[in-house]
């Protein structure tokens, strides 16, 4: 039997990561794509990109990566045409398309958030800023690549920031912003697949949001990942998944909108509980390039589960594999990233498929913003994040000594990278959940061995504990939401 033809929408680093995964078990065809991703996969398919638009590529699925097509409406047009097709509609896409309905929802869904306003009026916006204790958060309503959040240590600069912002320096994006309490914690990236109904928790990641080393600089798309973070437990992630996603997931589904993709709960475990700071409707970049080779089911069976409403079917367990071991992302930036990036500069240290040219064993590259003027010539810098370096090994330290020998044999003038990536792992997530998810989940929901079936939320399958041997799994409901 020939492979199944997958096609990936998308052009950046988490695009590669998932075409290199979905290579393992189908022939993949990306849409634009980029230079770095074209060839054969080690025992598996080929990776093939086109100028066509996902409309005319012929796929048994569609898998969209970044946010702004699905909130535009792609997976909608792909549906209409009878396409499987991994990302919300539109309807789902503004949990991540507008802060202010997601925190409406997230309140409703009754999902622990840190307080909030939305504004169009600077007074307005000024005024609630005085109702909160500091630090004082102001974010873009739309979309900004990540850009568009401020944690303001003063009054004087979070007022600024609000008159800079609905002044129109994020344009539509910026013509509303949400205004919220500074919370602090350990922040932890949760990613599900979800049908619809049914939720699977994939292995959990931090993502380093910041430009610079210890945390410091501007918020970026993001500078490094890494997974599993080893002081989560199971019982912890099946926590976090009934407080912060199986609510907001029924939630969506008492409002009509059928959720098929992934669902990225970006959550602060302070020492209240966690808090939700926001959903993203896709795979996050760069903890897609860690997730991913983590793991040890085929994404293919697991997207078109999540695609046809049947998660929990392909996932009878209720969980997926642990991960057998550990992975490491560290992204290169260009100079001037993320405020102004400098490119055009060549990259010594690729050889002609994109891959380093002195190989690290466990090391690939994923090209985020890569150029090529010929199919033979060298890469040329084409963006602020340029290549991540993803490493893995059977434990992060050695996947860490792993991606930064890969780093340092890749160059342009310029280059940047944080070198703390996974530095302080195992230090510090741990406790905040562990005490803070413990205590947000009430008694009386079932959490651990022997749950088959959360009935936190009624008529929504939280997949996530292994059901006690000889149980049956609850039959699964049709694939259609209700
Ligand atoms: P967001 O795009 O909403 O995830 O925000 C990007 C980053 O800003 C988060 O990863 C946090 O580091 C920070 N952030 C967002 N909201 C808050 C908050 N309420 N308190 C403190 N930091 C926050
Ligand atoms: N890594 C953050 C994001 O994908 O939004």
């Amino acid at each position: 039997m020939s492979a199944p033809r997958v096609c990936v929408v998308g052009s950046g680093g988490r695009e590669h990561a998932l075409c290199l995964a979905l290579a393992r078990s189908a022939d993949v065809v990306a849409t634009p794509g980029n230079p770095g991703m074209a060839g054969e996969v080690a025992d598996g398919g080929r990776i093939t990109t086109t100028p066509a638009p996902p409309e005319e590529v012929e796929a048994a699925l569609y898998v969209v990566g970044p946010e702004v097509p699905l909130v535009a409406g792609l997976a909608d047009r792909l549906r209409a045409l009878g396409r499987r097709v991994v990302g919300p509609g539109a309807d789902g896409a503004q949990l991540e398309g507008s802060k202010a309905f997601m925190k409406e929802v997230l309140v409703a869904a009754g999902v622990p958030t840190a307080r909030y306003g939305a504004f169009t009026d600077v007074d307005e916006a000024r005024s609630f800023l005085r109702e909160l204790p500091g630090p004082w958060v102001v974010k873009t309503d739309g979309l900004a690549s990540g850009k568009g959040v401020t944690v303001a240590a003063t009054l004087e600069e979070a007022d600024q920031d609000v008159s800079a912002k609905l002044s129109g320096s994020f344009g539509d994006a910026g013509r509303r912003v949400v205004v919220e309490e500074g919370l602090s914690g350990p922040e932890c990236s949760l990613l599900v697949l979800c049908d619809g109904r049914t939720v699977v928790p994939m292995v959990p990641a931090q993502d380093f949001k910041r430009a610079f080393d210890g945390d410091r600089g501007p918020n970026t798309g993001g500078m490094g990942s890494y997974a599993p973070l080893p002081e989560l437990r199971e019982a912890d992630v099946d926590a976090l998944v009934e407080r912060a996603v199986a609510p907001l997931v029924h939630e969506l589904r008492r409002r009509g909108i059928d959720y098929r993709g992934v669902l990225y709960a970006g959550l602060m475990l302070t020492a209240d509980g966690p808090r939700v700071l926001e959903y993203n409707v896709r795979f996050g970049d760069p903890e897609a390039q860690v997730i991913l080779p983590l793991l040890r089911e085929d994404p293919v069976d697991l997207l078109v589960a999540a695609a046809e409403g049947h998660l929990a079917r392909a996932v009878p367990a209720g969980r997926l594999a642990p991960p057998g071991g550990a992975a490491i992302c560290v992204v290169m930036v260009s100079e001037g990233y993320p405020d102004s990036p400098l490119v055009g500069h060549a990259i010594r240290g690729l050889g002609p498929e994109g891959q380093l040219a002195e190989p690290v064993p466990g090391v690939t590259v994923v090209h985020a913003g890569t150029r090529r003027e010929s199919a033979e010539g060298p890469f040329f810098v084409g963006g602020g994040r340029v290549l991540g370096i993803m490493a893995s090994a059977p434990d992060l330290a050695d996947a860490r000594r792993r991606a930064y020998a890969g780093v340092e044999r890749v160059s342009w003038p310029g280059a940047r990278w944080r070198s703390d990536v996974a530095a302080g792992a195992g230090a510090g997530v741990g406790a905040g959940v562990g005490a803070g998810a413990g205590a947000g989940v009430g008694a009386g929901v079932g959490v651990g061995a022997g749950v088959a079936e959360v009935s936190l939320v009624p008529d929504l399958t939280v997949a996530t504990p292994t059901p006690p041997p000889g149980r049956e799994m609850p039959s699964t409901p049709g694939c259609q939401a209700s």
